[in-house]
């Protein structure tokens, strides 16, 4: 589907379901919160009935509605199924854009009411309503929960350039606050083909939303229409806000950034890996997830969108496919429980954490590691430790040409230590000779604003070491916007 930024999903966090949970039940917004004017609605609309109506009986008895300012209209049903509510006026017609025996525009009502809660799942009828109405009587409407039908393609006798009208008009009177996929259809380019919306008059709101961020579907709020089958994942843009969730726009950011893109220079291998470190799916806690949690180190936990770092997802990603490889791996900074040195990790840390970590995952490799306070160094049959202080150049020589263990290269190496650029910046000049070919070099924790300084300094690196990318990763998380920042080297 074209014109997906009509379908951006927007902030709202009163959010209710109401009717059953699967096809019939939706989601809506409170708004009670958003708005000093009157908070109430003055009419309801149940557009579509069937045999089906949950959510219109929740809706009524929510709102305290009745059979003289709620009104449902369907012209395939012979009675309204009135076990679910007595409280409304059944109209057997079918919305259209004129008025007959058979047929409402719904324009009596429009004209009457102003604060009108529109329900409608009209198999394709939706689309010559809307675009039948015009913008005054849209924003009549303070709440619509609409199915929409064959959004993607031309299909129930509408083509798809109305079908965009139709989500054109609503997106200028209205805000998307939540997107369901219909799973009795199929999706195309990860979009549903029919999907359920629920939009909010944008005069009801005081400033403009920030896009969603939370997950959709929402656990617990949104259902499969078809039980037992898994609900349609709609983590991703537009539905979900991208900084988030998806990595897509740093992978263009580091592409533009890294290689001053032109035709003529264009590198084909660099924008290949590119492409394949940044293209990671993970949405769920990994097993390296789960590993680094319980050696109690930080690089990543189960909640991982609401932990501090999460950068194991993004590993489990890239370290996969060489999990089993007898690997030589060094981390700088092993996290010392002594609050009286820099970027200690509190006196309940766990020294050596995220090598005990790299063990349980790299069953078949070497770990090695770093850090200044020497009174948490260890050894064991298969991690050994080594003084080094990352601000001075002769000490981490001095770690690298000084120790046998220490001489040949390394496959991976992690800076997870004082968390300074300078000292990121003397570590990375005086260590990355030591990578291998098709090595990882990762900086952790990179701090927010110090991104541009990075920036500055790849550009310079760039050209001194003509076989190695860099990109940056601003991972996501909802409660770390500061410092949840990789910068991933990789040597070709
Ligand atoms: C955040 S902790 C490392 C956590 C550990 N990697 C983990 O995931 O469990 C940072 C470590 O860097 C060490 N450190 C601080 N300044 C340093 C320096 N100048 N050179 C080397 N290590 C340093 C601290 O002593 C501390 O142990």
């Amino acid at each position: 589907m074209n014109n997906l930024e009509l379908l951006k999903v927007y902030e709202f966090d009163n959010k209710v379901r109401y009717g059953i949970n699967t096809d019939g039940g939706y989601v809506l917004g409170e708004i009670n919160n958003i708005s000093d004017i009157n908070n109430t609605y003055d009419c309801y609309i149940s557009a579509g009935v069937g045999d089906e109506e949950s959510f219109t009986r929740d809706f009524i008895n929510k709102y305290n509605m009745n059979e003289y300012n709620s009104f449902c209209f369907d012209g395939t049903v012979l009675n309204y199924p009135y076990q679910y509510t007595k409280k409304i006026s059944f109209i057997k017609k079918n919305i259209n854009i004129f008025n007959d025996d058979d047929n409402s525009n719904l324009d009596f009502l429009i004209n009457k009411y102003n604060n009108i809660f529109l329900k409608m799942d009209i198999e394709g009828g939706e689309y010559p309503w809307l675009l039948y109405i015009n913008e005054d009587q849209l924003n009549k409407f303070k709440q619509i929960v609409i199915e929409f039908h064959g959004i993607t393609n031309d299909s129930f006798n509408c083509n798809y350039n109305n079908k965009i009208k139709c989500l054109e008009k609503l997106n200028n009177t209205h805000y998307l606050i939540h997107a369901h996929g219909n799973n009795n259809n199929f999706v195309v380019n990860d979009i549903p083909n029919v999907i359920e919306l629920t939009y909010i008059n944008k005069k009801y709101f005081k400033i403009i939303p920030n896009l969603n961020t939370k997950l959709l579907p929402i656990n617990g709020l949104d259902f499969p229409n078809k039980p037992y089958t898994d609900d349609f994942n709609l983590c991703f843009y537009p539905f979900v806000n991208l900084e988030f969730l998806n990595i897509q726009m740093c992978k263009i950011n580091s592409i533009d950034t890294m290689f001053n893109l032109n035709i003529d220079n264009l590198d084909y291998l660099k924008i290949e890996m590119i492409d394949k470190i940044t293209s990671f799916k993970e949405k769920e806690a990994t097993e390296l997830c789960k590993i680094m949690y319980m050696n109690k180190s930080d690089k990543g936990s189960i909640d991982i969108f609401n932990a501090k770092h999460n950068y194991t997802i993004f590993y489990q990603h890239i370290f996969k496919d060489i999990q089993y490889n007898n690997l030589r791996i060094f981390e700088l900074g092993l996290g010392t429980n002594n609050i009286n040195l820099p970027s200690n990790m509190s006196s309940n840390g766990r020294p050596g954490a995220s090598l005990y970590g790299w063990h349980e995952f790299f069953i078949n490799s070497k770990i090695y590691g770093a850090d200044i306070d020497r009174n948490i160094l260890f050894n064991t049959d298969y991690i050994k430790t080594y003084y080094c202080d990352q601000t001075n150049p002769h000490i981490i020589k001095n770690m690298w040409d000084g120790e046998k263990d220490l001489c040949d290269e390394f496959d991976i190496i992690i800076d997870d230590g004082l968390h300074e650029f300078n000292a990121n910046v003397c570590f990375f000049e005086n260590s990355i000779h030591k990578l291998a070919k098709n090595g990882y070099f990762i900086i952790e924790d990179l701090i927010i604003n110090e991104i541009p300084l990075f920036n500055d300094k790849i550009n310079y690196w760039k050209n001194e070491y003509k076989d190695l990318i860099f990109i940056i990763l601003q991972m996501p998380s909802r409660i770390n916007t500061f410092d949840n920042n990789l910068l991933i080297v990789k040597r070709f």
